[in-house]
């Protein structure tokens, strides 16, 4: 029988390039999102309409899925979203969004799905490169991905042997989230020249690229890898500086 994987904001993105990978590997695979497209439907990827900052909408949204398709082998916890602003400026309205998208979204997931997940299951937290280090103004996310590195581990720990709980975290990665970005930016395009020049491989990342990890976290290869976060970003930020001669 084929395995089920649920994965949150894909439609779009990484979590969109991982949906679809897991189902050319034959997977089962449910969307709980925003906004369903034609993309989800036409490749028959299921989807659930669910915020996941919202414990009663998590809830019914698991209850659904296995009442429809059955025990839960993987899910990613892939929703996220972006909010500039420093320590000073931000909101706390806004500070509170970012964190009940980004922290509490992944906790509610996790809380409604593992009782109802199957032996040898995994929970793939989409992190970031910022879990480690960090640009200006994002203290809401930079913490939040930093969090959710608490929470990889806390799972990992509670819940072994029956379930993996593994943090992928990506670098810069050519996504509308990436694009929302980069419309704010003054020089879009001086922009896109620094963050290519940032990574070692000279170019920012695809969201297949990150899927691919995703993929092999979920298979059955990688039984040994528990409770870590693994970097998916081209290099970014190993550089320190200095001269090669
Ligand atoms: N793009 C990057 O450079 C980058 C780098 C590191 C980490 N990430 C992380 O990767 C993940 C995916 O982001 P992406 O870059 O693919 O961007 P994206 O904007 O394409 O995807 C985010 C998805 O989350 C969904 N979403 C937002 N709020 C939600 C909510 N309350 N409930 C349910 N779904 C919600 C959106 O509808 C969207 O489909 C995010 O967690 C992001 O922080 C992205």
């Amino acid at each position: 029988m084929s395995k089920l994987a649920v994965i949150t904001g894909g439609e779009s993105g990484i979590g969109l390039a991982s949906a679809q990978l897991l189902m050319a590997q034959q997977y089962q695979v449910v969307v709980l999102g925003l906004h369903e497209n034609e993309e989800l439907s036409r490749k028959n990827i299921g989807f659930y309409r669910c915020d996941v900052s919202s414990a009663t909408e998590v809830q019914q949204a698991f209850h659904k899925i296995v009442a429809e398709y059955g025990n839960i082998d993987c899910l990613i916890n892939n929703a996220g979203i972006l909010s500039y602003g420093t320590a000073v400026d931000l909101d706390e309205s806004e500070w509170d969004r970012v964190m009940a998208v980004n922290v509490k979204g992944p906790f509610l997931c996790a809380k409604y799905c593992i009782p109802q997940m199957n032996d040898n299951a995994v929970i793939i937290n989409v992190a970031s490169v910022q879990s480690f280090v960090a640009q200006p103004f994002v203290a809401a996310y930079a913490t939040s991905k930093a969090a959710i590195l608490g929470l990889t581990r806390s799972i990992a720990i509670d819940f072994a042997p029956k379930v993996r709980c593994v943090a992928v975290c990506p670098g810069t990665i050519d996504t509308p989230m990436l694009r929302d970005a980069m419309q704010q930016a003054a020089e879009p395009e001086a922009m896109m020249e620094e963050l290519n020049a940032s990574h070692l491989t000279g170019r920012i990342g695809q969201p297949e690229e990150v899927a691919e990890l995703i993929a092999f976290l979920c298979s059955n290869k990688c039984g040994f890898i528990n409770g870590q976060a693994i970097r998916v970003d081209g290099g970014l930020g190993v550089n320190i500086g200095g001269s090669k001669n």
